[in-house]
């Protein structure tokens, strides 16, 4: 099984950032222990701050990896370029927020890949994106 986690811009600060809200672990070390736990699977991880890399990343593991976790933070409520994207693939995408993002500004409630997502998890913290991977098992 190969899993693919894309994070998107800002998450490369995870710990630094606004740990009330995205609490203190970096996600390198999150990461870590995602695969010390899940050892049977095949994982890469991709982070971006740009839009376009995002998209091309989507592309290039959409049609191979057997899932996408894909936090694609703020350009989750902008961007229908990713949207298009999560569509376009085969492989099935998991959304992930750390945040509860409806318990947020509103500009947060709207999201372009939710509707060709196979699920959506948010407001676990880091823990959602240990639910996602349980979702394709
Ligand atoms: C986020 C929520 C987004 O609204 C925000 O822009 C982020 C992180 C989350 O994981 O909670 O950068 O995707």
């Amino acid at each position: 099984m190969k899993l693919a986690i894309i994070n998107g811009p800002n998450l490369n600060l995870l710990g630094k950032r606004e740990p009330e809200i995205y609490g203190s672990n970096s996600f390198d070390d999150y990461f870590r222990s995602l695969q010390k736990k899940f050892s049977e699977i095949e994982f890469i991880y991709f982070q971006s701050n740009i839009e376009g890399e995002i998209i091309d990343k989507l592309h290039e593991v959409g049609f191979d990896y057997d899932g996408i976790i894909l936090n694609a933070a703020a350009y989750t409520h902008t961007s229908i370029g990713i949207g298009d994207a999560v569509k376009a693939i085969e492989t099935p995408v998991v959304e992930v927020h750390i945040s509860n993002v409806h318990s947020r500004e509103d500009f947060r409630h709207t999201s372009f890949i939710a509707a060709n997502a196979k699920g959506v998890i948010f407001g676990f913290g880091l823990k959602g994106y240990e639910l996602a991977i349980e979702s394709f098992l």
